[in-house]
């Protein structure tokens, strides 16, 4: 399988296939300029990112599960077809699905390409009737990660989604940390029986559990890890919807998969359709970019 991939979508030392955590399969993106991606086939999930300099930018738990079946606990876990609450597995199904390889490529530039695909299967039709193809492309850059999804409806029947990416941003230490973007937003606190407030503060620091909504962000964010002395710009198109999440103490403790102090080096900032569900028509499709670049 490893040696297959290899030969039909591998790129010399740019792009190869190799076992990662329990054996399970992973595609190791590195840019000329030193710059790294790795992504696992389970799940299409990005679980590392380092800069040129080595630096790694994404969180990745240490008691994650690496299992068909369970989601990675850190990275980037894409959610579809279903954000929260419904009768899905939590966060859907693409995370917990085998994707495929569908294309591969280094531009003249040195940016690294490499897109995976989702289809419905035996499966997902029991839990999620509707066929449909996903696609996750993921651009390697020197200084830039570009994640895009694309969801089409393959079915004879319109269906509805909501989506994202759950992305978890490593920082040094979360009381210096900062995001700046969110103000005059207006967000659904999931905390407190889903409250509608607009966000006041120009500089939002953590300082307990935080699980918002935050409905129609502005494209470009920026997460302040001040630790570290970096920032990470984040910049969408057509996800409308920005997810901030920090589980704290308590339910740190109460996550199998997550150690009990490791809310303190990380942040989810997501982006997605999350909100209000997106309804596809026979055979329409949509599309959500997010890139990020560091500072
Ligand atoms: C966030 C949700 O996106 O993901 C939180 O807003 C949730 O409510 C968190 O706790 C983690 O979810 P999961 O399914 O990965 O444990």
């Amino acid at each position: 399988m490893i040696e297959k991939l290899q030969v039909e979508y591998g790129f010399g030392g740019a792009l190869t296939f190799v076992p990662g955590t329990n054996g399970l399969l992973k595609a190791v993106l590195v840019h000329r300029s030193g710059a790294r991606v790795e992504v696992y086939l389970h799940g299409a999930h990005v679980t590392s990112w380092r800069n040129a300099a080595g630096d790694e930018l994404f969180f990745l738990s240490r008691e994650s599960n690496f299992a068909p079946e369970r989601p990675i606990r850190g990275g980037i876990p894409v959610i579809f077809p279903q954000f929260g609450g419904g009768s899905l597995p939590s966060h859907g199904i693409a995370r917990i699905s085998e994707w495929s390889v569908a294309h591969t490529g280094v531009l003249d530039n040195g940016d690294i390409l490499l897109a995976l695909q989702l289809h419905q299967s035996a499966e997902s039709l029991e839990l999620w009737p509707y066929r449909f193809s996903l696609t996750l492309g993921i651009a390697l850059a020197a200084d830039s990660l570009t994640i895009s999804l694309d969801a089409e409806n393959m079915d004879e029947k319109a269906f509805s989604f909501t989506s994202a990416l759950h992305t978890y941003f490593g920082v040094a230490d979360i009381g210096r940390t900062a995001l700046r973007g969110l103000q005059d937003v207006a967000y659904i606190d999931s905390l407190r029986e889903d409250i509608q407030e607009v966000e006041t503060r120009p500089v939002i620091r953590l300082a307990e559990e935080t699980d918002r909504i935050y409905v129609d962000a502005p494209d470009h964010l920026y997460v302040d890890d001040e630790g570290h002395g970096r920032t990470i710009e984040i910049t969408k198109a057509g996800m409308p919807d920005v997810v901030v999440w920090n589980p704290w103490i308590a339910k740190s403790q109460r996550m199998p998969d997550f150690g009990d102090d490791e809310y303190l080096r990380m942040v989810c900032v997501e982006t997605g359709i999350i909100a209000a569900p997106r309804d596809l028509s026979p055979g329409e499709y949509w599309q959500g970019t997010t890139r990020f670049s560091t500072a």
